[in-house]
C-alpha cells in the first residue's frame, strides 16, 4: 500500500469538503487504488477561529496539524501533495510556487491564481518533476480539463461556449422564471448564501473570464490570457429585456464564448440570448455546462455542478487519486507562456446576431430613419417588435438583426439621432 501525505493551504468551504470526502472515502480508496491518503498539515489564518469553524461543521481536524505558517506545509519534507484552497491570486500563487519548487505536486481549484500564473506554475512543476493538477478550476466537478487535454487532443476545436458561473446562472434563472429585477434577486441569493457578500467577481464576469482564458488556451492549443477576454456582466440586465427576449424566442444566459477561425480568435463573456431550444438555454439554477464544437467530435455538452463544497471536493480528490497513483499530469500540448500565443490574431469584431432595444419617440418616419442607420452599415434586420408608450411617452423598439459585425452594429447605433431615440440595451444573440 502506498502512503500519501497531503498538505492543505486553507481549510474553508472547499478544504472542509475535501477533508470530509477523504475521511468518508478513505477505506474505499485503499481498496480500489491501494493508496492510504492522510492529511498531515493544514494552513489556516487563525488557529482558534479555524477550530471553532471546523467544530461548527463537525470536522474533526486535529489541533496539532493546524499551522499559521505556509512554509510548514510547502516545506514539510513529508508532504507529497499540496492542495490549495485559499482562493484569490496572492498569496496563493506564491505558496503554490514554493511547494512546486520544493518538488511537491500541487492541486488547485483556484482559477484566478492559475489563469494569471499558469506559465510560471507549470514551468516550476516541470523543472522539479512535481505535478500540477487543476481539474476543479473550471466548472467544478465537470471534467472539462481532462476532456480537452486527453479525449479531444486529436480534434480541432473551433468553439467553446459555457455557462461557467453558477451565481449568475442562478440569478438569471430566477429573474427569468419570476419576472423579478436583478437587485432584488441578488439580495435574496446573498441571504441564502448563493451569492458572495461582495458579488463583483461573479456578476461582472471576472470569474467566468478567468475560466474562459484557461478553457480557450486548452481548446485552441495556445495561450489565451485573461486580458484578452472581452467582458460584460449582468448587473445592468433588466426584467424587461429578459421578458422581451423570451417573447422573441430567446433565453438569457451569461455565456463565456471562445471561437477560432484559422488564426483569428475571439474570447468574450457577456449576457447572451440563446434560442429556447439550445441545449445551454435549458441549463438552469446554479448548474454549469460547457458546449464544445470540433471538426470531428461535432457538438458535445458537459454539464454538472460548477461550485459547492462537495462537488468541487470530488474533482479535487479525483486529482489527488490520479497524482497519488503516479499518473502523468495533464500538461497542455502548447508552449505555456506568460504572453498570448503570437500566432493568434485576437479580434473584437465578431459576427453574431444582436438584440437592440431603443426608447423612441412615437412619430411618423422614426422607424424609417432608424432603419436607414442599420442599412448604412449593411446591418440587416431579422425581426422587430414595438411596445406601446410608457409614461414618458416613448415606445420601446426591439430589433433582432441577422448576423452582423459588432463594429458595424456599434456604428449603426452611433448614427442614430439622439433626439428621436436612446439606446437602452444591446445584447448579443448566439445560435
Ligand atoms: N463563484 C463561482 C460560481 C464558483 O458562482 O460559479 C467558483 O468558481
Amino acid at each position: 500500500m502506498k502512503q500519501v501525505s497531503i498538505g492543505f493551504l486553507g481549510c474553508g468551504n472547499i478544504g472542509g469538503g475535501v477533508w470530509r470526502l477523504l475521511s468518508e472515502m478513505h477505506d474505499e480508496l485503499v481498496l480500489r487504488h491501494g493508496i492510504d491518503v492522510c492529511v498531515r498539515r493544514v494552513l489556516v489564518k487563525d488557529i482558534p477561529e479555524a477550530l471553532a469553524l471546523n467544530a461548527g461543521k463537525g470536522l474533526d481536524v486535529p489541533r496539532e496539524i493546524l499551522t499559521e505558517k505556509a512554509g510548514d506545509v510547502t516545506g514539510d519534507p513529508q508532504v507529497d501533495i499540496v492542495c490549495e484552497f485559499m482562493g484569490g491570486e496572492q498569496p496563493a500563487a506564491r505558496f503554490m510556487l514554493d511547494a512546486l519548487e520544493n518538488g511537491k505536486t500541487v492541486i488547485t481549484a483556484n482559477k484566478v491564481a492559475l489563469a494569471l500564473n499558469w506559465a510560471q506554475l507549470q514551468a516550476a512543476a516541470e523543472r522539479t518533476g512535481a505535478g500540477l493538477w487543476y481539474e476543479a478550476s473550471v466548472g467544478g466537478v465537470i471534467p472539462v480539463i481532462r476532456v480537452l487535454n486527453t479525449n479531444l487532443e486529436a480534434d480541432r476545436i473551433d468553439r467553446v461556449m459555457g455557462i461557467i458561473n453558477g451565481t449568475t446562472n442562478y440569478i438569471l434563472t430566477r429573474m427569468s422564471q419570476e419576472g423579478r429585477d436583478y437587485a432584488e434577486v441578488l439580495e435574496e441569493a446573498q441571504k441564502l448564501g448563493l451569492a458572495e457578500p461582495n458579488p463583483e467577481a461573479d456578476v461582472e464576469g471576472m470569474d467566468a473570464a478567468y475560466k474562459l482564458s484557461i478553457l480557450a488556451s486548452l481548446a485552441f492549443h495556445g495561450r489565451v490570457t485573461y486580458q484578452k477576454v472581452y467582458r460584460e456582466g449582468i448587473s445592468s440586465i433588466s426584467a424587461m429585456d429578459i421578458a422581451f427576449g423570451r417573447e422573441m424566442g430567446y433565453t438569457l444566459k451569461l455565456l463565456a464564448i471562445a471561437k477560432k477561425d484559422g488564426n483569428v480568435v475571439e474570447v468574450r463573456v457577456h449576457p447572451t440570448f440563446l434560442p429556447h431550444a439550445h441545449p445551454l438555454a435549458r441549463v438552469d439554477g446554479s448548474l454549469n455546462a460547457i458546449f464544445i464544437h470540433g471538426a470531428y467530435c461535432r457538438d458535445m455538452m458537459l454539464q454538472g455542478r460548477g461550485a459547492g463544497d462537495m462537488p468541487t471536493a470530488s474533482a479535487i480528490c479525483g486529482d489527488i487519486v490520479s497524482a497519488a497513483s503516479g499518473d502523468r499530469p495533464f500538461y497542455p500540448s502548447f508552449r505555456n507562456t506568460v504572453e498570448d500565443d503570437p500566432s493568434f490574431e485576437f479580434t473584437n469584431d465578431w459576427t453574431t446576431r444582436y438584440y437592440i432595444r431603443l426608447s423612441a419617440v412615437d412619430e411618423a418616419g422614426v422607424l424609417t430613419r432608424l432603419a436607414a442607420c442599420f442599412s448604412q452599415e449593411n446591418v440587416s434586420i431579422a425581426s422587430m417588435m414595438q411596445k406601446t408608450a410608457a409614461k414618458d411617452g416613448l415606445v420601446q423598439l426591439v430589433f433582432i438583426t441577422h448576423p452582423a459585425s459588432e463594429q458595424a452594429v456599434r456604428r449603426a447605433i452611433g448614427h442614430m439621432d439622439g433626439k428621436i431615440c436612446r439606446l437602452e440595451r444591446m445584447i448579443r444573440v448566439e445560435e
